[in-house]
């Protein structure tokens, strides 16, 4: 649905994108993760036709965006990460004026116009000023004008920045729903954790250069090679400190520590071992009262910080 191969965009020296290489596949929800000033919008304006490229191609839903902008503009619904100021319009015309855009006409467009109030539920505000509406609800009013059209493909610039917790909840549930009916979505957050639960292929980018491209799985694998393999966490009713020295002298592991400020023995496993069962089975045999016992999870966040830190230093 998107392809770039060394999209590239340049501005006098410096280059905002990279030679930036990606490909989404139908249904995909991509996380496109990066610090300010990376290059996400400026990758996503070139896709969506509204900047052009110092060299590099991409495409979108099959068409070149050098010469397909006709069709992409008509097959995306692009989310900018600002909106434009719109005094004296209420909520329900800004709709109907950007229906009207996509030659959406007559009964169909008070129908469409509709649909999507209810789909980001803001009918109760269809005759307030759009200047009048909170973060949240502004957020959710671009979305609303972005499915206008029934695009496959939509690119959400930071569509949950600056809402508080509750209105990211609400923005993501909207985003999940969109990926329930198979949406290609491309959706950009310096945020990491927002974006975990929600994509399936993540897009890490720092000074224009995509320096991680894969599943989540690929991301948490790559992360368990800088640490050196599984870790676990293991805690035992009083004796933690005992359990960790009996864990270090079993053969698949490599390290076993106390971490006092979470009360657990953090257990690393040796290069090649990924199953840890052994740990309470061990520990239990020897009469110790197993409290808990995990894979240590691994965060975004720590994906994030491994992989940048890998790498550009
Ligand atoms: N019109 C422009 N002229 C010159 N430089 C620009 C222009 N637009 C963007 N840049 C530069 O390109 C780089 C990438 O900017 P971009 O807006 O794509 O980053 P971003 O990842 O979207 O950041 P943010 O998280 O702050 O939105 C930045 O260094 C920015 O200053
Ligand atoms: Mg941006």
């Amino acid at each position: 649905m998107i392809e770039c191969r060394d999209l590239t965009k340049k501005y006098g020296e410096l280059f905002a994108v990279d030679r930036l290489s990606l490909k989404l596949e139908p249904g995909d929800v991509y996380g496109f993760i990066g610090p300010n000033g990376s290059g996400k919008t400026t990758t996503m304006r070139m896709l969506a036709t509204l900047l052009n490229p110092s060299w590099g191609e991409a495409t979108v839903c099959g068409h070149s965006i050098y010469t397909g902008s006709k069709e992409i503009r008509r097959a995306i619904g692009y989310m900018p990460d600002a909106f434009g100021v719109y005094d004296d319009m209420k909520v329900g015309e800004y709709l109907e004026f950007f229906a009207a855009a996509y030659r959406i006409q007559g009964e169909a467009r008070k129908k469409k116009v509709q649909q999507v109030l209810e789909y980001v539920d803001l009918v109760y505000k269809r005759d307030a000023l759009v200047t009048s509406l909170s973060r949240g609800m502004t957020q959710r009013l671009g979305l609303a004008r972005t499915l206008l059209h029934d695009p496959q493909v939509l690119l959400l610039d930071e569509p949950a920045s600056g809402l508080d917790p509750r209105a990211r909840i609400e923005m993501r549930e909207l985003i999940k729903r969109l990926r329930r009916e198979s949406k290609t979505i491309m959706l950009s957050s310096h945020i990491l954790p927002e974006l975990a639960d929600i994509c399936n292929k993540l897009g890490i980018i720092e000074r224009g250069k995509l320096l991680f491209n894969g599943t989540v799985a690929e991301a948490e694998e790559q992360v368990r090679k800088v640490r050196g393999g599984y870790i676990f966490r293991v805690a035992v009713a009083d004796r933690n400190e005992e359990a960790a020295k009996k864990l270090s002298a079993c053969s698949e592991v490599a390290s076993a520590a106390v971490d006092a400020k979470l009360g657990v023995v953090r257990v690393a496993l040796k290069p090649g071992y990924d199953d840890g069962s052994f740990i309470p089975e061990r520990l239990i045999a020897d009469r110790f009262k197993l409290r808990t016992f995990e894979e240590e999870k691994i965060d975004i966040e720590d994906v994030f910080l491994t992989i940048t830190k890998g790498i550009t230093s």
